[in-house]
């Protein structure tokens, strides 16, 4: 007999919910609120139930995946039988088929062309960029009186995206962010609205709102057209992402991406680079401040390894420690909090069967809060992330980047610059949150908090 057949499927569990709206109603309300409350209560796999799935998706199913195995399932083992799910068309309108959102074989061939401009050699290049850009938020900070209340998250959002806009462009780029700032941050708000809100008008329609949308993704489109067209006419040579996205060569073919193709793919790079990082930042200095002895340890690695000093590629190896301060802020506060995979065929997780258009939600938070694998999970110690406590670990036990073939493309770009501003920032600055200020997880397409991170700022 084969070991298919042996096998009896089960049903997936199914939470229910008031008719129409189902269960799918609970998620809706508060998403975290959700996962914490239904996850504990079933075994890495349960289904959620709306009477409008049928109408205003392209799924039948939707169901919540939070065993490690069966990610690795979806994200890794079969992982062609799984495209992104519907959320991502709606970025579509900002990112065409830039890396994030495209799929098969056109996915497959771009992601071949663009993965040595992410190599890690050629990143060390960028090292420079982002302490230089870390050094302008830093002069901005020493310029305020001692005690000022700065919004961190606004000011580590502002350095992330110089960093890509430089590690792109190269030069020149002042003007640029600034619009590319005021753009990405209306194109950003009008894409997570368009992707909870099935119902939303058209964008045909032109109400005030869909022009203001329709105006952001067209200003920052035709920035980076502009930018090509001028590459394009120059006879000088570059070096960062953008020249190399413009020299990619198909080793098989000798095709080259088109102007239209380099547009979108920078837009996601811009997208998919910035944010996730300034995020991640921001969790890690709220930890910080909750967890003093971290801080102090923290210090005095950057002080032995540093003295004062900004730091250079060479030094990453010496920061070891400040490594772990990172992988276990994104355990505890994964930017990217959960992804979606629509199944195209019939499937089984073990011994659960999983019908053809199931809408799969991998929660990233929920199995990097999971105390089966995290013992006290939700204490903040950084030595979970030591080379000894990490090498049995499951590989999707812990994964802020994703994985299997559509893993991060910039993971090391974003550690690297993680690792270098860290310990810049604590060299300098002593960090607490003001007296009374309260904040929440908002878990948009990005976990970030909610006001944005305000810190008190001294200098030490
Ligand atoms: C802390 C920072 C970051 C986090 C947590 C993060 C997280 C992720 C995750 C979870 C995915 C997979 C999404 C999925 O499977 O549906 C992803 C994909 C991607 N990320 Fe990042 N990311 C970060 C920084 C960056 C940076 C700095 C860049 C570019 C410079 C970047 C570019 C991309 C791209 C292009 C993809 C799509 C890859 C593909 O499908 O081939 N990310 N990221």
């Amino acid at each position: 007999m084969s070991q298919a057949a042996a096998i009896q499927p089960k049903s997936v569990p199914v939470l229910d919910g008031p008719w129409p709206l189902g269960s799918a109603t609970y998620f809706a309300k508060g998403p975290l609120t959700f996962l914490d409350t239904y996850v504990p209560q079933y075994d890495g796999v349960f289904e959620v139930t709306s009477l409008f799935f049928k109408m205003t998706t392209d799924f039948k199913k939707m169901m919540f995946v939070t065993n490690p195995d069966y990610v690795k399932h979806i994200m890794q083992d079969n992982n062609r039988n799984y495209r992104k799910s519907f959320g991502y068309e709606v970025l579509k309108l900002l990112l065409g088929k830039g890396l994030v959102t495209s799929e098969g074989d056109f996915w497959r061939k771009q992601r071949r062309l663009m993965q040595p401009a992410f190599h890690r050699d050629r990143l060390a290049a960028f090292s420079k960029i982002m302490t230089d850009a870390c050094t302008v938020m830093l002069d901005k900070w020493k310029a305020l009186p001692d005690k000022s209340v700065i919004n961190l998250s606004h000011d580590l959002m502002e350095m992330t995206l110089a960093i890509i806009c430089k590690a792109m462009f190269s030069t020149g780029v002042n003007d640029v962010v600034e619009v590319v700032n005021r753009e990405f941050n209306v194109a950003n708000e009008k894409l997570i609205a368009r992707a909870i809100n099935p119902f939303r008008i058209p964008l045909w329609i032109p109400t005030p709102g869909n022009n203001r949308e329709n105006q952001a993704y067209s200003a920052l489109h035709q920035i980076v057209s502009e930018v090509i067209t001028k590459r394009r006419k120059s006879t000088e040579r570059y070096d960062d992402l953008m020249a190399m996205l413009m020299e990619m060569k198909d080793e098989d073919t000798g095709e080259m991406m088109s102007d239209l193709q380099i547009r979108d793919e920078v837009v996601t790079i811009f997208l998919a680079g910035h944010e996730t990082t300034s995020v991640a930042l921001a969790w890690l200095f709220h930890c910080l401040d909750e967890n003093p002895e971290v801080e102090q340890k923290l210090l005095a690695e950057a002080t032995t390894a540093l003295n004062g000093r900004t730091p250079a590629l060479d030094d990453l190896r010496q920061l070891e420690y400040t490594r772990m301060v990172i992988e276990e802020t994104m355990r505890l506060y994964p930017p990217v909090w959960g992804v979606g995979r629509h199944a195209l065929e019939d499937d089984m997780f073990g011994e659960y069967f999983i019908p053809k258009d199931t809408n799969c939600l991998i929660s990233i938070y929920s199995i990097h809060r999971d105390p089966k694998y995290w013992p006290e999970p939700l204490k903040f110690v950084p030595e979970r992330f030591s080379k000894e406590n990490s090498k049995d670990r499951h590989r999707f036990v812990y994964f802020p980047f994703g994985g299997g073939p559509r893993l991060c493309i910039g993971n090391n770009f974003a550690l690297m610059e993680m690792q270098l501003a860290v310990p810049m920032i604590v060299q300098y600055f002593k960090m607490h949150k003001p007296a009374g200020f309260k904040f929440e997880l908002d878990p948009l397409v990005t976990m970030r908090p909610k006001p944005e991170m305000q810190m008190e700022i001294s200098r030490r």
